[in-house]
């Protein structure tokens, strides 16, 4: 069985608070305690330099990141879990992907857009104050991932379009040089993807509504007992809908206690004590952990020993391949001897099969460069229907899956992603 590559990483420019734990840590955590994953983590800290310009304070939060994921129950023996900037690779393969990805899809970028769009509407001029930084932003993420062909890629919503960045730099450094990329996917966690702060948006450091990850006991109750909530006097029925205390417990609690508490809410309770028992539920999960956290904190040399060993395990994958990669873009020792414009490390296209059965009915299937299977129509009466929905598929990729999966089935195996891509390198190979 194959061992799917999960990675992510946290950029290191704040303290962690409840969001990031419910939305990143703990889900991670999880997941790299299973069997048939390899895990990557990591500390961003490359990232916040886009962000920050105070060497103390990303100093201070790596080292806070790094203890918290530990204490948290990461286990560094088990992953890969390392500080981007040991890895000068990353900065490396930035560059060859920044020369395959368009100008034009970083312009689309939302962060970038986002900054843009609050200059066009104050009137001054478009990338005032925008970094080259920022808006690279989602190539060095590409080289994150990409460095180590990493499958899944748990992220929030609102960096899902990092991943399709990331997928498409894959393509065109595929589609040029050879394989050598994995197209990831983004893994999002959709139960409890994002938690509400203190004022009911979503927890961010950018609202400064968070509350931190491992405030002492009574700062964790005072934060909680500050949490918005209408004003409903105790013994008139509360709302669960649209409360943040009560997506907060949800977040924490069992499903049992959840409607437990859902109940005390149609009841009446007051708002003080829902936030009490909000309080102890949280605490009651945190407080281990809190202790493993301070102790950590205290130690630095022992955070930066592990980071160090995890760095010297994700360079024993990032520096050959890292080889193969100047290899096969020409950046080459001048002795080797490779035909110029030598094809072979050019990827045969997939390609579309149409044909018709005994049954008298029209096929067609989509099989990869070396032949395999990715996709298989069932029968169509008319050739031409099955020629249209070739054309559907070419158009829209595998989305338009959705739609047809009485008439498509995907070949054991074969992902959405992988026919994704196939289709991508068809349609990229059609606009040379
Ligand atoms: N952009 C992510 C964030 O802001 C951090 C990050 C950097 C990341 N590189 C990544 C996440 C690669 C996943 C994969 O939190």
């Amino acid at each position: 069985m194959s061992i799917e590559r999960f990675l992510t990483g946290i950029t290191t420019s704040g303290t962690p608070h409840l969001g990031n734990y419910v939305g990143s840590i703990r889900p991670s955590v999880r997941h790299s305690q299973r069997s048939q994953v390899q895990s990557f983590y990591f500390l961003a800290d490359y990232h916040a330099l886009i962000k920050i310009d105070e060497p103390v304070r990303i100093q201070r939060s790596t080292l806070e990141i790094a203890a918290s994921w530990l204490a948290c129950g990461l286990d560094p023996e088990r992953v890969v879990f390392y500080r981007q900037s040991d890895i000068p690779e990353i900065p490396e393969l930035t560059w060859f992907l920044t020369c395959v990805l368009g100008k034009g899809v970083l312009n689309r970028a939302h962060a970038y857009k986002a900054a843009v769009d609050k200059n066009t509407a104050a009137g001054t001029d478009a990338d005032a104050d925008v970094s080259a930084g920022l808006f690279m932003y989602p190539v060095l993420m590409g080289a994150d991932i990409l460095m180590f062909n990493a499958h899944q890629v748990p992220v929030g919503r609102d960096q899902v379009q990092h991943i399709e960045m990331a997928r498409d730099m894959a393509h065109s450094f595929n589609h040029r040089y050879g394989v050598h990329f994995v197209a990831p996917e983004a893994a999002i966690e959709d139960n409890v993807a994002t938690l509400p702060g203190l004022d009911g948006r979503k927890m961010s450091k950018s609202y400064d509504n968070t509350i931190p990850l491992f405030a002492p006991r009574e700062q964790l109750q005072k934060l909680i007992a500050s949490i918005v909530t209408d004003s409903r006097a105790p013994g008139e029925p509360k709302d669960t809908e649209g409360s943040a205390l009560f997506q907060i417990y949800q977040a924490f609690a069992s499903a049992e206690e959840t409607a437990t508490l859902k109940q005390a809410f149609a009841d009446g309770i007051a708002w003080g004590e829902a936030k009490q028992l909000v309080f102890e539920r949280i605490d009651q999960e945190i407080a281990p952990m809190r202790t493993a956290y301070l102790a950590l904190i205290n130690d630095p040399g022992k955070i930066e020993a592990i980071l160090r060993a995890g760095a010297a395990k994700a360079r024993a994958i990032a520096t050959p391949f890292m080889a193969e990669l100047r290899h096969a873009v020409g950046l080459r020792d001048l002795r080797s001897k490779e035909a110029a414009g030598n094809k072979t490390t050019k990827v045969a296209l997939p390609v579309f099969k149409q044909y018709r059965e005994a049954d008298g009915q029209f096929y067609f299937k989509l099989q990869d460069g070396d032949g395999r299977l990715l996709l298989q129509s069932r029968g169509f009466a008319a050739p031409k229907v099955a020629g249209q929905t070739i054309a559907t598929l070419q158009t829209q990729g595998a989305s338009a899956l959705a739609g047809m999966t009485d008439q498509l089935e995907l070949a054991t195996g074969v992902s959405a992603s992988d026919l994704e891509n196939a289709l991508l390198t068809l349609r990229e190979a059609k606009a040379k």
